[in-house]
């Protein structure tokens, strides 16, 4: 096992590069199974959630080659396999992009239920009706789910999801690109990487249309072609630098993002004292300030986040006065790292949805447990701030989405160590 190691209380400086977007990455790599060639995809991020599904997919029959860093070259032409290994597919949330995905290519799937970051209940009930839309005749069990064509066979259709699901939007879209006629997602997700996953498709030869708003048009067509895609930059992992020097003060600057996508994580550090300036493809972020309270209410894409939630919980507990944090996407959200963040010393009381923050003046190092990916991006970024040393454990939930997370706070100033058990 492995821990981070952190000696708080130093502020960060200088300039951080941000990857290819993990949630975009998840949805575009098994959006290569419905393309006939070689897809060269340009910024994808290199992290565990990426390295098993490059593993699943090649399992598949895809051919897979790294030639240059963070570039994937994918040829999913001669993938025969409609069963992924159900072992890998447990490894990670994202893998149900493989059901719509086999179900726009072959016209049935058969992949186990996933796993990944359980900090609630996630359902899929929304992408079966996805399917079941779609023409497809769905057997569902505990461990894994079936989908073939139901008696009138595949074809588009008009599906309004009874909420903005994220997950449902990529798979309808998966599925309905190579399926005839027109399907018509109504209460489609907006978040940026829907955006990033159309355009994918739409480079190959789809049409895919409206994505970005709450309704997304797919008029199937026959095939998709090869070709070059680069993924956006992750707007997560800039929330979280931004988060983190909000958190320790300092002056960052953050390339390789897309400002826009930042306005909601900004609007809210600005809120609490850190100094914001745009760049055409950066961020600068200050904060030299004393942070002030503020209150936050998580919602879909344009709202602020909820993968963003823990992180700006840690800039709350610093801060003068008592701060509101609401969890509006998830039933809850606040499992695990609210009590480890009291173990550093803060001062939380959840009641239902929103918890109530109320800043104190310091943060101590303490031994802290991440039960989720951005739950232990926000201890580490606790243990940044914190005074004394932090030990963060569990810390394969974190590398599934962050790529050189010890290699870039480094280079900001963190001191910030990896540390292997000795066996
Ligand atoms: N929901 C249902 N039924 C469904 C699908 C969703 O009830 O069939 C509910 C969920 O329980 C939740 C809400 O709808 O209350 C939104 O869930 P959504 O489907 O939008 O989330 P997701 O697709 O499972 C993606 C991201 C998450 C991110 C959420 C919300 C990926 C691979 N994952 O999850 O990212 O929190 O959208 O923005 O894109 C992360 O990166 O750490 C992460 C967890």
């Amino acid at each position: 096992m492995a821990r981070y190691e952190i000696n708080g209380g130093r502020p960060l400086t200088g300039t951080v590069t941000i990857s290819g977007a993990k949630n975009a990455a998840v949805a575009i790599l098994p959006a290569a199974l419905l393309v006939s060639g070689r897809c060269r995809i340009e910024n994808v991020p290199d992290i565990s959630d990426v390295r098993i599904l490059l593993n699943i997919l090649e399992g598949m029959g895809a051919k897979v080659e790294l030639p240059e860093p963070e570039v994937v070259e994918i040829d999913c032409s001669d993938v025969q396999r409609t069963e992924p290994d159900a072992e890998l597919v447990r490894q990670m949330r994202a893998s149900y992009y493989l059901m719509g995905a086999l179900l726009g290519r072959f016209g049935k799937a058969h992949v186990a239920l996933p796993g990944g970051c359980n900090f609630a209940s996630r359902p899929i009930d929304q992408h079966i009706k996805g399917f079941l839309g779609l023409g497809a005749q769905v057997d569902e069990t505990e461990e894994y789910v079936a989908l073939e064509p139901g008696e009138e066979g595949l074809r588009g259709n008009r599906i309004s999801l009874d909420m903005a699901s994220v997950g449902a939007t990529v798979n309808i879209m998966l599925a309905a690109t190579l399926i005839p006629g027109q399907t018509i997602i109504e209460n489609a997700a907006k978040e940026p990487h829907i955006v990033d996953l159309a355009n994918f498709l739409n480079t190959m030869g789809a049409r895919v249309s409206g994505a970005g708003t709450d309704t997304v048009k797919i008029k199937g067509v026959n095939s998709l072609r090869g070709g070059t895609y680069a993924i956006i930059p992750d707007q997560i992992e800039a929330g979280t630098y931004l988060a983190a020097v909000t958190a320790t003060g300092g002056n960052v600057l953050v390339r390789n993002v897309i400002p826009k996508h930042l306005d909601c994580i900004t609007t809210k550090l600005q809120e609490m004292g850190a100094k914001v300036v745009c760049y055409d493809d950066a961020v600068r972020i200050i904060r030299s300030e004393p942070l002030r309270r503020t209150t936050v209410k998580t919602h879909p894409y344009p709202g602020f986040p909820t993968d963003m939630q823990a992180q700006v919980c840690v800039c709350m507990a610093m801060a003068n006065g008592v701060s509101l944090l609401t969890e509006s996407v998830y039933e809850t959200r606040f499992f695990g790292y609210c009590e480890e963040l009291e173990s550093m010393g803060a001062n939380i009381k959840i009641n239902g949805k929103t918890a109530t923050v109320t800043g104190v003046e310091q943060l101590y190092g303490a031994t802290v447990f991440a039960h989720d990916l951005r739950a232990g991006a926000a201890l580490v970024i606790a243990g940044l701030a914190a005074e004394g040393t932090t030990y963060v454990e569990n810390i394969h939930f974190i590398e599934r989405g962050y790529e050189n997370l010890v290699e870039k706070l480094t280079a900001l100033g963190a001191d910030i160590r990896r540390v292997e058990d000795e066996t």
